[in-house]
């Protein structure tokens, strides 16, 4: 396992996210939805980096099994905010193919929201994004190949790592 970024670059580039939401939302309020579970620790840190009246909810979705992305994605936990005419920022802890984002975009955007806006984590490398991109806030690129700590899991384990570390190359996954 080896470190990919940092605890110490993790909370300078989270202040960053923190500021310029704040800047961007200046006098209004922030529904956050947070995606369980890989979110959670990113989200902790982003909201009090944010100096706004925000309220949280969360929603869970999973499409990872092991290492490899199932393809079909499915709602676990669903948010119980009212977020219609609401400025609202999901919160997500890694991108990888982006069907899950796309899915939560859309099922988040038809309860109309008055705007909506994505903060990710990481992306991965090898990404084709659309453009416009559907990330508004992004921490960093990371390589392709499975990623963990600071939220991020593999079956459950390590999310309690400080550092977001890299398990297996992306040639490896593909053996
Ligand atoms: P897609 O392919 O839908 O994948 O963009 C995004 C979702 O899958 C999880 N994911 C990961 N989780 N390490 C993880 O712990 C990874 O390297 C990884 N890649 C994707 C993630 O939860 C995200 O919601
Ligand atoms: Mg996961």
């Amino acid at each position: 396992m080896q470190v990919v970024v940092s605890r110490d670059q993790i909370a300078k580039r989270v202040e960053e996210l923190g500021s310029a939401i704040t800047r961007d939302y200046k006098g209004k309020e922030l529904v956050i939805v947070g995606i369980l579970r890989g979110a959670c620790i990113f989200l902790a840190d982003l909201i009090r980096a944010i100096d706004l009246p925000v309220t949280l909810d969360f929603m869970e979705v999973a499409s990872y099994q092991g290492v490899k992305s199932s393809g079909s994605i499915r709602i676990l936990k669903d948010i119980t905010t009212e977020v219609e005419g609401k400025d609202l920022l999901i919160v997500e802890d890694i991108v990888d193919t982006g069907l899950t984002l796309a899915f939560v975009i859309e099922y988040l955007g038809g309860r109309q929201p008055r705007s909506m806006k994505v903060c990710a984590l990481a992306l991965k490398s090898g990404t084709p994004m659309p453009t416009p991109s559907p990330i508004h806030y992004l921490g960093f690129r990371v390589p392709d190949g499975f990623l963990v700590g600071y939220g991020l899991d593999l079956d459950q384990k390590y999310r309690n790592l400080r550092d977001l570390c890299i398990l297996c190359e992306e040639k490896e996954l593909k053996r």
